[in-house]
């Protein structure tokens, strides 16, 4: 074994999905944010980004990666180079420390990744992808063993994809803006574990898989040159939000926390509408739900003085919706009596048995959409808070014995 031992580590990494919103960089060059941002880590059951990452030590060859099976060129300068490199120079470290650990900081290094959701569908696929690379190399260079802590790999994680910092945790995450020019105070940290508030369940109605339009790390710089509003917003709006939102949180208030959260994501398409020229990521199916919700919330609020259901949307048309689990089951009767749904569009991994024919709230105005033809939300995926990456065994690497990808493409 220890003739020819195989250096090899595979993890999974969640998606997040922001409720104080990130954008706008003061950096473009280090990835730092103009505020700080603050996000739900979802559960890696059900959407994930799965790495595998190999040191070839018999390679003369190059490091290499393949995204679901298709071999991309890791570019010099580009962010996964960025982030092997700052890898490599953390292992160094710990080798210099210790001559008799192995030299793996010498290696060439195999990279295979796989999402189990569309890529570029406003899902967001780079934070979960470049979290598993990060937890993936941390891994198989053994640093959290050897003092390296997961907000020190968050820094890291940050270069490669700004919002991917937020995944190296679970539960509620909160990015600090930091206020070093250097970047190193401006990782992600725990607000509070899932186990805090573990009753948080996500409804994430997929309203286009096709590819968004403007790319959210362009679309985020000329709102940064050119939105007034933002500067209001950075200035006035995000710190004592931020506040309102960790207070949230620590008191499990879902009022609270539905507020700030359909209040952040309003404001952040608000900006987005007032860039040069404007940026639309929500459509009319989108702004359809939101008046949705709206009324599920106006009529729970008339009779039990509280909101049942948070909407947010990031740079894409999806719709995501917080609700607690005790109202998963009536919100999602009315839901999937407006956007129609079949076994296959919504496998409920939950098995909620929402019935979309149940007779809607006493008071609900019917009329306050109309029902939406089957395909509007072409699917629904149902999900929970969950944990930070995890270390797979061997047996689900993607890597074969030869280090190549057991699937490629074509
Ligand atoms: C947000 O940015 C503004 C402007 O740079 C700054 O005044 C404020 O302190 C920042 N605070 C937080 C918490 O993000
Ligand atoms: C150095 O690494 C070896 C091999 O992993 C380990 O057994 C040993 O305890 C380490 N020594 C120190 C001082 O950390």
């Amino acid at each position: 074994m220890a003739a020819h031992h195989v250096y090899e580590a595979t993890c999974t990494a969640p998606v997040n999905i922001a409720v104080v919103k990130y954008w706008g960089k003061r950096s473009t060059s280090l990835i730092l944010p103009t505020n700080s941002s603050l996000s739900v880590t979802l559960s890696q059951d059900h959407l994930r980004s799965l790495t595998t990452a190999r040191c070839m030590v018999d390679g003369q060859g190059t490091d290499r990666l393949w995204l679901n099976g298709e071999e991309e060129e890791i570019k010099a300068g580009g962010r996964t180079a960025r982030c092997l490199e700052e890898m490599r120079a953390m292992r160094q470290e710990v080798e210099a420390k210790n001559a008799s650990l192995p030299k793996l900081s010498s290696y060439p290094v195999h990279i295979a990744s796989e999402n189990n959701f569309p890529t570029a569908a406003g899902l967001a696929s780079s934070a979960s992808g470049l979290s598993a690379l990060i937890a993936t190399l941390s891994t198989l260079y053994d640093l959290p063993s050897n003092g390296v802590s997961t907000s020190s790999l968050s820094r890291i994680a940050r270069q490669g994809s700004g919002s991917a910092c937020r995944s190296m945790f679970g539960g509620y995450v909160a990015w600090e803006m930091g206020a070093r020019e250097d970047g190193s105070d401006s990782v992600a940290v725990e607000v509070a574990p899932k186990e805090h508030w573990p009753d948080m369940h996500a409804l994430i109605l997929v309203v286009s898989d096709a590819k968004k339009g403007t790319p959210s790390t362009a679309g985020m710089q000329r709102t940064v040159a050119t939105s007034a509003l933002l500067q209001h917003r950075i200035e006035h709006v995000v710190p004592a939000r931020m506040e309102r939102m960790s207070a949230a949180i620590q008191a499990r208030d879902f009022d609270a926390f539905a507020k700030e959260t359909m209040a952040d994501s309003n404001q952040f398409h608000a900006v987005c509408l007032d860039t040069e020229p404007p940026i639309f990521y929500m459509n009319d199916v989108s702004r359809a739900i939101i008046q949705l919700v709206t009324e599920l919330n106006r009529v729970s609020l008339e009779k039990e003085g509280r909101l049942v259901a948070a909407y947010t949307y990031d740079a894409g048309p999806n719709a995501v919706l917080y609700v607690q689990e005790k109202d998963v089951k009536s919100v999602l009767e009315v839901v999937l009596r407006y956007f129609p749904q079949s076994t296959t569009s919504f496998p409920d991994p939950f098995q909620t048995q929402a019935d979309p024919s149940t007779a809607l709230p006493e008071g609900f105005n019917a009329r306050v959409i109309p029902v939406h033809s089957e395909g509007s939300v072409s699917r629904i995926i149902h999900t929970q808070v969950g944990d930070g990456p995890r270390v797979l065994g061997q047996e689900e690497s993607l890597l074969g014995e030869d280090g190549m990808p057991k699937q490629l493409k074509r």
